[in-house]
């Protein structure tokens, strides 16, 4: 053989270092094979119900154990303009068999069991809630779902949850393990719920994932889910193992959503999301439908207003804490939400800093609701009338466009945003409390080994 034949073909021969990447590259393709013939098959389960929810264009707020078991923290959002509101994810057996009471006077309608509330909802909220319910059991999730479907619009599956009681208990291996994000590992289960609830719900179906650590599988599994007939997908653009102060990967989610746009099933980016401040930025970088918001909601339920957040301390608080009184919210919870809130910098707030400190020594010494308005001088009378001010806003909102809103809002410079927060050193996603004092406080439990004990 020549020498130059014999060097050129040494030349094309694969390198120790190059052949993992094409092996990588195979499976890639292989992957990317599966995800097409995935997307040629039918849907599962093509339905139409009678209450369609919107999932597109709209600033959504995430579901969240604690912050969001409250009502309260719902109805403010949807009050500021949320188009939709999730509740905390609440595990199937902590509902399945709870006993529904309606208060009269104010028409809260409360689930409670063994030794406290589990979940509490108003009927204003009910066109725009969705219930979220955390299962590895596809008979248990119908159970829970069909507990509660008179009073919610649609029914959702966490697949995120990364706390490890909900991949293995310690109480019960057998029944307690492969919820939330464990769901990820075992999706022939995933889609053996998802198919229970999208035969036997009459209410829309939608399914919250987090990334997978490479992005073939998480097309794979993309394509599978969306396979299966369910109206709204989203994803939570974190892996299980990242931190919530790492930054959400945006950068993934558009395949994801170009999937979704195939099957036409809405695809809502969670993650990072701040309001209106970088709504433009997820949807220029991802193409997402909507952007689903929990730790800015957190800080201020108002961030889902198109002109910006108001002041969270002279603004909020004060309909916050009328809420509470008239919905005779236990204290324990009022004052959770109020220690979430961060006060807003200027210029949408105008008070100093002291002022800010003050109002925030006030909460954290406060040890009843009478206490805290009066240190903060609110008046507390005013909830029903505050309750009929959100019943007219919500009537009213076919007839508004939220993003004109902030179209116009932009125009005539009316828009106030407020810069980056980060919660730096903050595990966001844990509970920080023990789950023994979130009943004690009246807390409906929401993730947590309180719901297992009271369920299991
Ligand atoms: C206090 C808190 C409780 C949460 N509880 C839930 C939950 O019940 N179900 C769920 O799917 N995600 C839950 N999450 C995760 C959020 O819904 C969301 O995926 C995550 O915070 C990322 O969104 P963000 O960057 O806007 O905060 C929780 C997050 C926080 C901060």
């Amino acid at each position: 053989m020549p020498v130059s034949t014999a060097l050129a073909s040494h030349a094309r021969s694969p390198t120790p270092d190059d052949r993992p990447i094409k092996r990588v590259k195979l499976e890639e393709v292989e992957e990317r094979c599966q995800v097409e013939q995935e997307m040629a098959l039918p849907i599962e389960f093509v339905k139409a119900y009678e209450h369609e929810l919107e999932y597109r264009n709209q600033l959504v707020l995430a579901p969240m154990v604690r912050t969001g078991s409250c009502k309260m923290s719902r109805l403010l959002s949807l009050y500021y303009g949320a188009g939709l509101v999730w509740s905390p994810e609440v595990v199937d057996k902590a509902i399945i068999g709870s006993e529904r009471i309606v208060n009269p006077e104010t028409g809260v309608i409360t689930y409670t069991k063994g030794q406290g509330p589990i979940f509490s909802t108003h009927p204003l909220e009910k066109p725009y809630l969705v219930f979220q319910i955390g299962s590895s059991d596809p008979e248990l999730a119908l159970k829970a779902a069909q507990t509660v479907q008179q009073d919610v619009a649609g029914i959702d599956l966490n697949c995120g949850c990364p706390k490890p009681f909900s991949r293995v208990s310690p109480l019960n291996h057998e029944t307690h393990s492969g919820m939330g994000a464990a769901l990820l590992s075992t999706p022939d289960l995933l889609l053996e719920i998802l198919r229970k609830l999208l035969g036997n719900i009459p209410l829309p179906i939608s399914c919250k994932i987090r990334l997978l650590p490479t992005q073939p599988d998480t097309l794979t599994l993309v394509a599978r889910i969306l396979r299966t007939g369910i109206r709204n997908l989203t994803v939570h653009c974190r892996t299980r193992d990242m931190r919530p102060r790492e930054r959400a990967l945006w950068e993934r989610l558009g395949e994801i959503v170009a999937l979704g746009q195939r099957r036409n099933v809405p695809v809502i980016c969670n993650g990072d999301g701040d309001g209106w401040a970088n709504w433009n930025t997820i949807r220029d970088q991802t193409g997402a439908d909507s952007v689903m918001i929990a730790r800015a909601a957190e800080r201020n339920p108002s961030v889902f207003l198109p002109s910006g957040p108001r002041c969270n301390v002279t603004e909020v608080v004060p309909k916050l804490l009328k809420l509470s009184q008239y919905t005779n919210n236990p204290w324990g919870n009022t004052k959770f939400l109020l220690s979430q809130f961060r006060p807003s910098s200027a210029p949408i707030s105008t008070l100093s800093k002291q002022q800010k400190k003050d109002a925030q020594e006030a909460v954290s010494r406060s040890k009843s609701l009478e206490e805290v308005a009066s240190q903060l001088g609110v008046e507390l009378s005013g909830g029903k009338e505050l309750l009929e001010e959100i019943e007219a806003k919500l009537a009213d909102r076919p007839s508004r466009d939220a993003f004109q809103q902030r179209d116009r809002a932009v125009e005539e410079g009316r828009v106030m945003d407020e810069g980056r927060v980060m919660d730096e050193g903050r595990v966001m996603d844990e509970v920080p409390e023990s789950t023994a004092q979130s009943r004690v406080d009246g807390f409906e439990v929401g993730v947590g080994q309180a719901q297992a004990e009271l369920g299991r």
